[in-house]
């Protein structure tokens, strides 16, 4: 039998990886770089951006495989309902999310962005240190990177929420689900991390009125993307002290244009959207799984259900 072809449309350094685990644990399967020729019959094809002309450069495609775990940037219109759309879920890039999580709740736990303006001042303040037990830590999203995260908090000694569309029991975290439950779930919070996916739903739900229900001098964590912030309410929010502190890896134009209000802001710490990031070779595995899945007739894990938008 011929090798089942898989295309890979992305960066060249990170496909050798990919190359390099197909030949050693998929001699059933042949990963191909993109190109037309190549593409024309294929049913599976991986990467972040695939081509403008989808349905006519890969007509018999089957299944996208996207490289990341959001797909908010893919038009369904483009894909085509036809088309399975896989996301990305990769034990490493969990593993990395909850890393960043808790660098940046440990951040405002601590008060590093008020220490790191107080230095830049010539300033020695010393504040008052106080217990995880008394800094509730948010989470908006209880999916894959919600869940391990909020674990990890939890472990810290922080009391951790979450929040998600649908009502979910987690030992050791105290959940809220649907519109409604949101203002419950924000009294009290000191750090507010968001993890959702961007979707009608949540664009823009970072906003003035969601600030004005969190204690005065919390802290944001935007891990989500830039488009559920509304970027203006969050800097009157830090300008006012309703909020004490910003962290956010993703912005609603990256790269920033120059001067932008908050990559410039004293108390926000903003990263170039690298929270997490798919790892090759694990990444890789999940896709040959996932392939010989769909080859064999058996139901793929992390399709995308393309009326929720996640
Ligand atoms: P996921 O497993 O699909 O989880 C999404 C969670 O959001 C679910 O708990 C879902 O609720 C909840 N949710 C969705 N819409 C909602 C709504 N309208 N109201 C309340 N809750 C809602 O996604 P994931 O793998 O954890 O990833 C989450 C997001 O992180 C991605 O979509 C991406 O945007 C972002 N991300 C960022 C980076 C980075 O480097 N910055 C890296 C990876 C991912 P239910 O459980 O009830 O469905
Ligand atoms: C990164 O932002 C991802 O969605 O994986």
């Amino acid at each position: 039998m011929d090798p089942v072809t898989v295309v890979y449309k992305s960066d060249a350094r990170r496909g050798a990886v990919w190359h390099g685990v197909f030949a050693a644990e998929a001699p059933d399967l042949a990963l191909v770089d993109w190109s037309p020729e190549a593409a024309a019959g294929a049913r599976y094809l991986v990467a972040w951006t695939p081509p403008g002309d989808l349905a006519r450069a890969m007509p018999a495609l089957s299944v996208l495989f996207n490289l990341g775990a959001g797909v908010d940037h893919l038009s369904s219109a483009a894909i085509g309902e036809a088309v399975s759309l896989v996301r990305m879920v990769d034990p490493e890039l969990t593993r990395s999310m909850v890393e960043y999580v808790l660098l940046a709740v440990l951040a405002q736990h601590r008060d590093l962005p008020a220490y790191v303006e107080a230095q830049r001042d010539g300033r020695w303040e010393a504040r008052p240190v106080r217990r995880a037990a008394d800094h509730t830590v948010g989470i908006l999203g209880l999916g894959v990177l919600g869940k391990a995260a909020a674990a990890a908090l939890a472990g810290l000694g922080f009391p951790v929420r979450g929040w998600s569309a649908s009502p979910k029991a987690i030992d050791g975290i105290e959940t809220f689900a649907g519109r409604a439950a949101l203002p419950c779930f924000l009294h009290g919070v000191r750090s507010l991390v968001c993890l959702l996916p961007l979707t009608d739903d949540t664009r823009g739900i970072l906003d003035a009125a969601l600030f004005a229900a969190l204690p005065e001098g919390a802290g944001l964590v935007n891990v989500g993307r830039g488009g559920h912030l509304v970027e203006a309410d969050l800097a009157a929010a830090l300008d006012s002290g309703r909020l004490a502190s910003a962290v956010l890896d993703v912005l609603a134009a990256e790269p920033p244009p120059a001067a932008h209000p908050l990559f410039a802001h004293p108390r926000v710490i903003a990263t170039p959207h690298v929270a997490s990031t798919t790892h090759p070779a694990t990444a890789a595995r999940q896709v040959i799984e996932a392939v010989r899945r769909h080859r064999d007739g058996l139901p793929m894990a992390n399709v995308v259900d393309r009326t929720r938008g996640y």
